[in-house]
């Protein structure tokens, strides 16, 4: 079907050359004031300002819309979320409130094991008919691509049947939906002393199986001072590599783990949070084709500081925007409060937040082919 949008009040980040946006240039959104948007079975045709429209598309459509006073944006690209996950911790929201932090809630088995244990005792078809209405419950809210990651089954089974329901959701959803192993996100307790007998585990019995039903598209570590230290890391990522799949890592979320220099040098896609960063590590970032994926909820939600993101900016690192959706530490999918916060608290111009969270987005998922700016031949959402 053909549907012509007219009276657009302003066609934001329409363009036809379209690039990953680093310094200055992340400030620099193109609008379109007073714009048509025409779209044939969900694909961008053409787009223009009113004056041009007589010209453009002589003969009119029969589905047209007025959109008087409003604004059309790229859909939302959130790179990053654990949006598969069977009940939410708000029992640990109490805790945090009493003062405890995310690594003492993590040591008394809380955090990422506590829902670990509650996805391990789910049916795979519960979990998807869950995470069915958080895609359902984010696509309202405007995310058009979502990039979603295990790590809440940490046993070969768990793991997998999290992976599964993300290939069902793919195949089922009309999100573009990007798929993350995480399996080495926590150790569990019977390899807490054994860190090698969990990453051969990782290895040898999850990998081959993952790459055989091709279940994931990246690989992620979460490397941070009491989980997965910077080698075990590149250890486990280069595994990844070797059955195809990128790395996509958790990196300097709570100390200077090590992290954002070893994504460097796996020529990781993207590494994720980035609270915690030094001189060292933005230089690293900085001279990096890899992408510093700031999550500001998670910061929020954690009573943590914001990461720098003017800092990170200004010394030309490329940054995208993303939720960290999960049941603890970022219990929202709403890339809107993310845009907002990244303002209010990071300082970064609404520019800048609307680039990171479209165009950058999309490269943080590598489908910036087809999402990520009102471009022609692109997805309408
Ligand atoms: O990105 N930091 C590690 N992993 C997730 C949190 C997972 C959880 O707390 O359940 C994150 O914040
Ligand atoms: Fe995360």
């Amino acid at each position: 079907m053909t549907t012509l949008i007219i009276n657009i009040k302003q066609l934001v980040n329409a363009t036809e050359s379209y690039s990953l946006l680093r310094g200055d240039a992340l400030a620099i959104l193109p609008v379109i004031n007073n714009a048509f948007l025409l779209v044939e079975d969900a694909i961008i045709i053409d787009y223009g300002s009113m004056d041009e429209l007589k010209s453009k598309i002589p003969l009119l459509p029969q589905n047209v819309i007025d959109a008087t006073g409003q604004f059309i944006l790229p859909a939302w690209c959130d790179s990053h979320t654990h949006l598969v996950f069977a009940a939410t911790r708000e029992d640990e929201f109490v805790d945090k409130i009493k003062g405890l932090t995310y690594s003492e809630i993590a040591a008394k088995g809380g955090g990422i094991l506590n829902s670990a244990k509650k996805v391990q005792a789910a049916s795979e078809d519960e979990l998807f008919q869950l995470a069915w209405m958080r895609l359902e419950e984010i696509s309202k809210s405007g995310t058009g691509a979502v990039e979603i990651k295990s790590g809440y089954g940490l046993t070969v089974e768990a793991e997998l049947k999290m992976l599964r329901v993300i290939k069902k959701l793919k195949e089922k959803s009309s999100l573009t939906i990007k798929s993350t192993f995480l399996g080495a996100h926590t150790y569990p307790l019977q390899y807490k002393e054994n860190h090698q007998g969990y990453i051969d585990e990782i290895i040898k019995e999850m990998l081959p199986v993952i790459a055989q039903e091709k279940l994931a598209d990246y690989i992620d570590v979460f490397c941070e001072e009491g989980f997965f230290s910077a080698e075990e890391t590149e250890q486990i990522c280069n595994a990844g590599i070797q059955y195809g799949l990128k790395p996509k890592i958790h990196a300097n979320q709570l100390n200077l783990s090590g992290g954002v220099q070893a994504g460097v040098k796996l020529n990781a896609v993207s590494v994720d949070h980035l609270e915690t960063m030094d001189e060292a590590a933005i230089q690293s970032l900085a001279q990096s084709n890899t992408i510093g994926t700031l999550l500001p909820t998670a910061a929020f939600f954690l009573r943590m500081p914001f990461q720098p993101a003017r800092q990170l900016i200004d010394s030309g690192c490329a940054i995208s925007l993303a939720t960290d959706y999960n049941p603890g530490s970022s219990p929202s999918g709403n890339m809107n409060l993310v845009i907002a916060m990244a303002c209010i608290q990071m300082k970064m111009l609404p520019e800048e937040a609307i680039n990171a969270a479209t165009i950058n987005g999309a490269y943080a998922m590598e489908v910036a082919d087809s999402l990520g700016t009102i471009t022609i031949g692109k997805k309408q959402i």
